[in-house]
Parts: structure tokens; sequence; C-alpha cells
């Protein structure tokens, strides 16, 4: 079992991630071409531009992963790839190249789900988490409690009604006019330390809803007023924000913080005590996805972890945001399991795009 080495290919967004692990949990490669600048410059993911970035540098990341881990194709148990959540042009970079990987030596496909991998690279981080255990995603596009009760089993608890957290962090960093190049959320992160966060009152979003379920639009709108009622003759929050000073930026930044991260506080309380009566034996909350390489979202929810006597078990950054690892650490999940396809050799692309 622990000779298992598979390899893993993400490409369902905007980054280009390629990785080969091992199923005592080494990580042997672990590659990233991201598409930062292209989304500084055009202010988001447009698909067609997005597939054909991925296009160009596929086939080189996946070879230096093969590089980098000292293999050739045929060293590999399988390939995993990501086949959803995500943009369709952009998910059919990955899986013909993976196609064309397998399709060599006729190796075992693995599909993965890109949400199922952010919750599992938890288990390549922490050997002791076992099932149950209680799992919050935060990503760009998706908010999601979800009770682990085993492999492939999963009780969505909540979901955003709206939008994600990461898309809020994104769009307000980008109406404060901050460096879309290192990832909007960082850079809110970043300018949110110099604020105070107590100086905007913000509500927190669906107080009157006992659920677990999210909602984010309210809340960027109420930033987005706070940003243009800083300058009565805009109501743009683009060339608002331009006229403010940084410091003011700064409690806007840290003030929605505080907020979009008490909204989760909120939600996965209220997630433990319904989790705990499903599966009373969960010791385990996992934060993953890319807004949880935020340390101030991690030390709140460690907070809340502690209070419930679960402990906390969030990925470094690296395994946090969008990347391979988690895709080829998925595929050794399942592939434990003999849950795998061995493509027939008509499937066999003639080329990668
Ligand atoms: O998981 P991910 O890499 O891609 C998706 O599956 O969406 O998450 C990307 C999201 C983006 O919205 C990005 O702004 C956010 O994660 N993010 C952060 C931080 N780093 C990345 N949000 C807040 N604070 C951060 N430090
Ligand atoms: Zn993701």
């Amino acid at each position: 079992d622990d000779d298992i080495v598979i390899l893993g290919i993400e490409t369902s967004c905007d980054d280009t991630a390629a990785a080969i692990v091992r199923s005592d949990g080494e990580i042997l490669s672990q590659v990233v071409s991201s598409q930062e600048e292209l989304l500084a410059r055009y202010g988001g993911v447009a698909p067609k531009m997005a597939a054909e970035a991925h296009s160009l540098v596929i086939d080189q990341v996946v070879k230096q992963a093969l590089e980098n881990a000292n293999m050739e194709e045929n060293d590999l148990s399988a390939v995993a790839v990501t086949i959803g959540p995500g943009l369709s042009l952009c998910l059919g970079v990955g899986v013909r190249k993976a196609r064309q990987v397998a399709g060599k030596f006729t190796l075992p496909i693995i599909g993965i789900h890109h949400m199922e991998a952010h919750a599992l690279v938890a288990r390549l981080v922490e050997k002791e988490l076992k099932f149950p255990f209680l799992v919050l995603l935060i990503s760009g596009g998706h908010n999601l409690l979800i009770l682990a009760r085993d492999l492939g089993h999963y009780v969505q608890l909540g979901t955003t009604i709206d939008d994600a957290i990461g898309e809020a962090y994104d769009k307000i960093a980008r109406w404060l006019g901050l460096d879309m190049r290192k990832g909007g959320g960082a850079a809110l992160e970043e300018l949110a330390h110099e604020g105070d966060s107590d100086s905007i009152k913000f509500s927190v979003p669906m107080k009157q809803h006992k659920d677990c379920n999210f909602s984010y639009a309210g809340l960027k709108t109420q930033v987005r007023l706070a940003i243009e009622s800083s300058n009565i003759n805009m109501s743009d929050p683009i060339s608002s924000a331009s006229c403010l000073d940084r410091a003011s930026r700064a409690n806007i930044a840290a003030s929605f913080q505080r907020v979009a991260v008490l909204h989760l506080e909120e939600r996965c309380e209220r997630a433990v005590k319904w989790a705990l009566n499903i599966e009373p034996s969960i010791k385990h909350l996992v934060v993953s996805g890319g807004v949880a390489s935020n340390q101030y979202v991690r030390t709140r929810l460690d907070h809340v972890a502690r209070k419930n006597d679960l402990q906390l078990v969030c990925p470094p950054p690296s395994l946090c945001t969008d990347n391979g690892v988690m895709i080829a650490w998925t595929g050794i999940e399942h592939f434990r399991l003999g849950r795998f396809e061995i493509p027939p050799p008509a499937c066999e692309p003639k080329d990668s795009v």
C-alpha cells in the first residue's frame, strides 16, 4: 500500500498545478504556475483566456513535476485529475493531459472532485485525522460546511446562498485599489493589519436564519456603500476609494474582515452542534480552501474548535490554495479502495491542445 505513487493535475480555475505524492504522505514534487498577472490585468477569470493560459504551460508543469520527482510516466501507479467543479474549458486541458500521460502505459485514471480534494488533503497533513470529521471549505467559488462521514460519504450542512467569502475578499480588494498580483485576499489581509476592526459597524449576515448557510453579497454591498459614502460625488467604489487615505482603507479592510470571519465562526459553532448530533465521535474541525491561508481566519477558527473540544486541522497555505498535491492525495485515497478507471485505448487523444 505504501508504494502507491500518483500524479495529480489541477486546472479547474486559474492555477495550472501538478504534483507527485506517495501513499505514505511524502510529497515528491509540487509545481504551480499561476495566472495572477492575467487576473490582475483583466479583473477576473475569462474562461477562454484562462483555458489558453493552461494549455500554454500544462506540458511544462507536468514535465517539471516528473523531473523534480526523478520519475518517468511508468513509475506512476495512476494519474488523478480534477474533473469538477470548475470552468469546463479549463478542466478539459487537465483531463486531456491526464489521458495523454496515462495513455502511454495504460495507467489508471482517477477523476477528482475539487472540493473533496480541498477537504481530504487535511488527511495528508494530519495522520491522526480519521473519519468522521467536520469540514469548512472556504474558497473563491465555494463556502461549504460538510460532515465527512467516510470516504465519498459527505453530508452538506451548509452552503452559500449567493457569493463565497473569497469572492467578497477579491471584489473588495479591487475596490480598495490593492495590488491584485499577490491575490486580492492576501492583499486585503495585509492591509487589514494596519486598520481598526471596530471602526465601521458592518452587520453580520444571516443573523435571523438559524441554519448553517452563508451569504456574502449583502456584506459586500455594505462595504461598497461605506466606500462610496466617503466621497459623495462618486457612486463608483473604485474612484471613491482612490480619494481615501491608506488609514481609512485599512479601517474598511479590517472592519470587513472581522465581520466576514465572525459569520464563519457563527455558522461553524452551529455546524459543530449539528454534526455532533449525527456523529458524536467527531474530534476534528478541518478548515481548507484558499481563504484558509488567512492567518486571522485560522486563529479565529482555532478558537471555535478549542471551545468545542475539537482539534483544528488547517493545511499550510500552499496546500490550502489550489494545488496538485491535494488532487494526487485524493487520488491515493480512492485508489486504495479500488476506485479508478482504466481508459480504453480508443479514449486516447492524439495530442494535448
Ligand atoms: O481554493 P482557491 O485557491 O481557489 C478556488 O477554488 O476558488 O481559493 C482562492 C480564493 C481567492 O478568492 C483568494 O482571494 C482567497 O482564496 N485567498 C485569501 C487569502 N489567500 C487566498 N483570502 C483571504 N486571505 C488570504 N490570505
Ligand atoms: Zn479551490
